[in-house]
């Protein structure tokens, strides 16, 4: 079977007891922690920064944390969230006043780098990085909020940089974010993706396990 990962977005947890969620969650079988920072400028919310995830570090969490950035500017944050314990760090084009030196800036932190693209973002700003990215994040809702409905225009996006990917023979994770639920995993796993993002879908039910355990087996048909 391929390799997915599923990431549960710690934004829908019960962030009164954060370390304890995330616990459950990788219990119940999750691969990686997603981590949404979210400044109130670039986008309309505001939420956790590197103290946060040094917490979770220090709390014993030895998953892989993938930190997902809407902060602009976003250069002043990277090295902070690679002190803390990121594992991956994914960044918008549009916070980045130099995109190749955000992503090597990642890079020497001994981080792996990813690059987000919103609905309406356009892929060329793929087309002179393939070559330096670990992940290409999808967002499949516009950012900012968990519990939006899935895009569904993302899977012909999916389809597009899969293609990219498959083409380039890069190592690259193409990661959706958005919207991801028990339902709709299937096709987004048909359209090219291999890492899910799913927030509210996971922690909005008092059940993880039994979530997580339906999702991979919509992803092993
Ligand atoms: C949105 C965040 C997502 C969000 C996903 O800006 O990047 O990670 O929390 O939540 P759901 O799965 O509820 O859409
Ligand atoms: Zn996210």
């Amino acid at each position: 079977m391929k390799d997915f990962l599923i990431a549960p977005s710690i934004l829908s947890a019960n962030f009164a007891r954060l370390g304890e969620e995330v616990d459950n969650v990788l219990a119940a079988g999750a691969d990686v922690v997603h981590f949404d920072v979210m400044d109130n400028h670039y986008v309309p919310n505001l939420t956790i920064g590197p103290m946060v995830c040094q917490a979770l570090r220090d709390h014993g969490v030895t998953a892989p944390i993938d930190v997902h950035l809407m902060v602009k500017p976003v250069d002043r944050i990277i090295p902070d969230f690679a002190k803390a314990g990121a594992s991956i760090i994914t960044f918008h084009p549009e916070t980045s006043e130099h995109i190749d030196r955000s992503i090597q800036l990642i890079k020497d932190h001994g981080c792996q780098a990813g690059l987000v693209f919103n609905p309406a973002t356009p892929l060329h700003y793929l087309d002179y990085v393939m070559d330096k990215l670990d992940v290409i994040l999808l967002m499949s809702v516009n950012p900012g909020f968990g519990g939006q409905s899935f895009i569904p225009g993302t899977l012909d996006k999916l389809r597009q940089v899969r293609a990219k990917i498959d083409a380039s023979g890069y190592d690259i994770r193409l990661e959706v974010d958005g919207g991801v639920n028990v339902n709709n995993i299937g096709e987004i796993a048909a359209a090219g993706a291999d890492m899910f993002v799913a927030g509210s879908a996971i922690f909005n039910q008092p059940d993880y396990k039994a979530v997580i355990d339906e999702m991979r087996g919509e992803l092993a048909k």
